[in-house]
Formats: structure tokens, sequence, C-alpha cells
């Protein structure tokens, strides 16, 4: 942007900005449009055309320049930063055509920096816990340094999520979006091999962000667990609990966890506990109860076992949130065995994101898509190791919608 503008007024002003008609029609028009010219209008938007655009974003203390995209259908507009690959806004209308912003964020680079805790973020080299951040592969012990408790986290101190990736535009009649590359050094954060990832999201005219994860290493093998950390509110970010969102979860097991929410190695079935969300259920109707694991997690933060049958581009149905009041939905496919779903529940209101809001203990929700936590010390997880010659690939969906 060559203005002074907040982020969040730029993204109010986009059509003035030159993101186009039809952007700005869905950002800043829709506030009082009945359901039936919604739809109308949605339909339209839905064949609408598909636009990006970059600009500089802040600079990190070495001089590297952040730059943010934001890409459009013209209904749904997303930014993504190459900070961390994140994605910082999903803005998106409700059953009335209400745009509003769903993901949680920050509107400055100094505060993803200090703060975030991973919001948005692409998340690697191991997304999730590895227990002591010790493992071993071919003999050989690697440590990353530990970084919750006595645990390594999203890949250690220093994970993709604090890298500055590089961006290629994609653009066809289809799809915009952005493909960002890393390329981790050979023993970075204690990991073993070089390894190159590009992941790649992309938004379609029918509202799927698609992300999808390539990966190669050179030298030596290596583990990987890649995902995205980002945290939604789909009553808009920062309007409080999503105890009222329901969820629909096709898991029949779940991993559970030791006090430092590292898996004991068991599946244990969720029928007939609060892990149970085949059928629709409330997300905050059982999250009070007193089941040791929820005492552990403080509510949600496990891995389930996915077991949806394949039936989107060949992806398994993951999981729908649907927040009754704006009705507007997410929809989760995936190529992934697992998904970590977190209840935002170490949000504790020290900060305040993009809307000048605080984030407190439940405002939120992620649904990291992946293999399972610590999977390099439990030789019966499938596996997360990758050897030269390899090419590791996956896919995640999100769809945004109403009901
Ligand atoms: C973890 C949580 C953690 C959060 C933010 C989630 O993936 O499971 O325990 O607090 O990420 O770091």
């Amino acid at each position: 942007m060559s203005d002074n503008l907040p982020r969040r007024q730029v993204l109010r002003t986009a059509g003035a900005l030159g993101l186009g008609a039809a952007a700005a029609g869905a950002l800043s028009s829709t506030a009082d449009a009945s359901p039936d010219r919604v739809a109308a209008m949605n339909a339209q938007h839905g064949h609408g055309k598909l636009e990006i655009r970059k600009d500089p974003f802040g600079t990190t203390p070495e001089g590297v320049g952040v730059d943010v995209y934001t890409f459009t259908n013209g209904r749904t507009t997303i930014s993504m930063l190459t900070w961390g690959a994140t994605i910082q806004r999903v803005e998106t209308p409700d059953r009335r055509g209400r745009v509003e912003n769903i993901s949680l964020g920050f509107d400055n680079l100094p505060d993803y920096a200090a703060l975030s805790p991973y919001f948005g973020a692409t998340v690697g080299r191991y997304g999730n816990r590895i227990a002591k951040g010790k493992f071993t592969l071919d003999g050989h012990t690697y440590q990353i340094p530990v970084n919750n408790g006595e645990n390594a986290l999203h890949g250690g101190t220093i994970g993709f999520d604090k890298k500055v990736w590089k961006a290629k535009v994609v653009k066809t009649d289809k799809v915009v979006g952005v493909a960002f590359t890393y390329v981790s050094p050979d023993g970075e954060m204690g990991f073993p091999g070089e390894l190159t990832s590009t992941v790649t999201y992309t938004l379609d005219k029918q509202d799927n962000l698609r992300i999808d994860y390539l990966a190669t290493v050179a030298g030596k093998p290596t583990v990987l667990n890649l995902t995205n950390h980002v945290y939604f509110n789909l009553a808009g970010e920062g309007t409080g609990s999503i105890d009222g969102h329901v969820l629909e979860l096709k898991a029949a097991k779940y991993t559970p966890v030791d006090a430092g929410l590292i898996p004991t190695g068991e599946l244990a079935p969720v029928a007939g506990t609060p892990f149970d969300f085949n059928t629709p259920t409330a997300i905050g109707k059982r999250i009070r109860d007193d089941h040791p694991q929820l005492v552990i997690g403080r509510g949600y933060d496990h891995n389930f076992v996915l077991s949806g049958k394949p039936d989107h581009d060949g992806l398994r149905f993951a999981a729908r949130f649907w927040e009754p009041t704006e009705g507007r939905t997410v929809t989760v496919h995936t190529s992934q065995p697992g998904a970590q779903f977190y209840s935002g529940n170490f949000l504790d209101g020290t900060f305040q994101g993009i809307g000048n809001k605080s984030y407190r203990q439940g405002d939120a929700f992620a649904f990291e898509t992946q293999h399972f936590p610590d999977s390099p010390d439990h030789p019966t997880f499938p596996s997360t190791v990758l050897r030269p010659g390899q090419t590791f690939t996956s896919t995640t969906i999100y769809t945004f919608g109403t009901k």
C-alpha cells in the first residue's frame, strides 16, 4: 500500500485502492442486503474476477522486507504474509451477506514476531510436539531446542512460522493465490537434511481455500509435519467465545495425551466421551466436563484420527464448524491422517489482535490437519520420515460457506 492507512481500513476501502468492483462490493456494500439479494450477488460474485495484489507489510530487524498478498474471488478475500506464510485475514460473508474477518491475527509485523501463538502460520519443520525435543532416526539421535515445557512445539524455538518465505503469485482462470517456498538448512533447529518446502495457497470461485504442501529433503533423511495454524471465530475475529460453534468431526478415535500433551501412544475410541463430535455438537456443551483429558488440555487440544471417507477431490471430510447466529461455516477436507482440534485454551487476554480486541480463552479454534504429534517417537503411528529422493505431498481444503 502506498498510503498510511492501517490495514483494517485499507481492506474496507479495497475498491478505492484497486482491488476491483467485485471485491469492493463484497467488502463494503452488503451490510443491509436481503438474503435474496445476497444469494444473487453471491452467485454473481461466485463467477467474479479473481484478483491479487501485493503490498509491503513490514521489515524484520535483520532488514528483510515482508509483503502482504491479498487475493479475492469477489466474495471471500484472503490476506497472506510472507512472514511465516501466514494467513493474516479471511474476510467472508455471513448468511446475510455481512463481511467480517474471521481469522485471528495482527496488523503489524512486530506483534507477529513477539506475540503470535502461531496465528495463521505455516508451521514446520515438525508441527505439534516432539517429546523432550528428541528423536532417533537411522540410529542417530537428534535434539530440537525445547520451547513448550520440556518438549519441542511447532518446530522448536524458531520454526517456519518465524521465517520469511519466498512468494510466487499463482493465477489461472480457476484459482488465485500464492506459492510460498522456504529452504531449511541441514541442522536448522537440530533437524537433519536440507528441506525445501513449497506450500501453495489458492482460492477458487467456490470459496475453497486449498493448501498444497510439497517437500523434498537433500543430504540426509528427516522428519516433517507441515500444517497451517489458522485460528477462526466464525462470528468474526474478536467477538468472544466459540462455545456456541457447532462442530462435526469425523473421527472414531483420538490420541490421549500425558500432562505435557504428548500422546501416550494409545488410540482411544471417542464413543461415549466428550471427544465424540461425529454427531454435530456445540463445542461448549461438554468442554467443562470432568473428563481427565479435558482437564489436561484445559479444553480440547487433541489429535483426532480422521476416519471420514474421501469425498472431495479425493480428500476425506474431516470437520465442519458452524456458527449458528451469523451462519458462517468452514468445512475441512484433507489427505492427512490426523488433525489437532485446539479450542484456544491458552489465549489469556494478554494482547489485542487486529481489531483491537483482547483474545481470551476459548475465543477461537484451530483445526490443524497433520500427522500425529510425536510420531518420530511412536513407531506405531503413520511415519513422518522423508528420505532424499522422496517427495512429500499433502492437501487440505478449507471451504467457507453459510447455513
Ligand atoms: C497446540 C497448543 C498450543 C497452540 C499454540 C496448538 O497446536 O496444541 O497446545 O497452545 O498450538 O501454540
